[in-house]
């Protein structure tokens, strides 16, 4: 009698499991901040370089960059503040302003790379670098892209008042 119930209990369990598997998928994907507040459902163009180029980043590429933005990233710059240095922030306006610019994905990744202090006069000594045996080409364009899309568009980005 009680192993009866255990054996339903368990094809219940199994069966529920199965059938998570096969339906969820399609929901599982959905990551609500970047379809939300970035609003990216449809590939979205991003600056690439200062020549005014730009290059279509999907959906999938932005969630891997929010992925490797809140494991390498976030611990200094949860929300795209920079909490060891509040003033140089990830805002697209601090940025712009940096020397040189930072805010197109090719110099994104050139800082990432090798970072500076704001006015590129000396190495940044907080900052992580970044290289090319840890995070290939892809990865750092995917995390560069994610960075630029969420200055332009999420809310509260990159504050200065901490
Ligand atoms: C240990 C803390 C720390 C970590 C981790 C960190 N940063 Fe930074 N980051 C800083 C600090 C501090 C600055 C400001 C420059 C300075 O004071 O050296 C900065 C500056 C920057 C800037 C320039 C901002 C501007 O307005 O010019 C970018 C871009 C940046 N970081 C990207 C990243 C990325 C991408 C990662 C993850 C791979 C990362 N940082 C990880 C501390 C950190």
């Amino acid at each position: 009698m009680l192993v009866q119930a255990f054996r339903s209990i368990l094809i219940f369990c199994v069966a529920s499991i199965m059938w998570g598997a096969v339906s969820f998928p399609a929901y599982a994907r959905v990551d609500p901040y970047i379809r939300q507040y970035l609003q990216v459902s449809e590939p979205v163009p991003i600056a690439i370089n200062d020549r005014g180029e730009t290059r279509l980043f999907s959906y999938d590429n932005l969630v891997e960059g929010k992925k490797l933005f809140e494991l390498h990233c976030a611990s200094c710059h949860v929300g795209g503040a920079t909490l060891p240095n509040p003033p140089v922030s990830l805002s697209l306006e601090a940025l712009k302003q940096a020397t040189p610019p930072r805010d197109t994905v090719e110099q994104l990744i050139a800082f990432m790379r090798h970072p500076m202090s704001y006015d590129g006069s000396e190495d940044s000594l907080l900052c992580r670098e970044v290289p090319e045996s840890w995070l290939a080409q892809s990865e750092v364009e995917n995390l560069a892209g994610f960075i630029l899309r969420a200055a332009e568009k999420a809310k509260g980005w990159g504050s200065t008042k901490l």
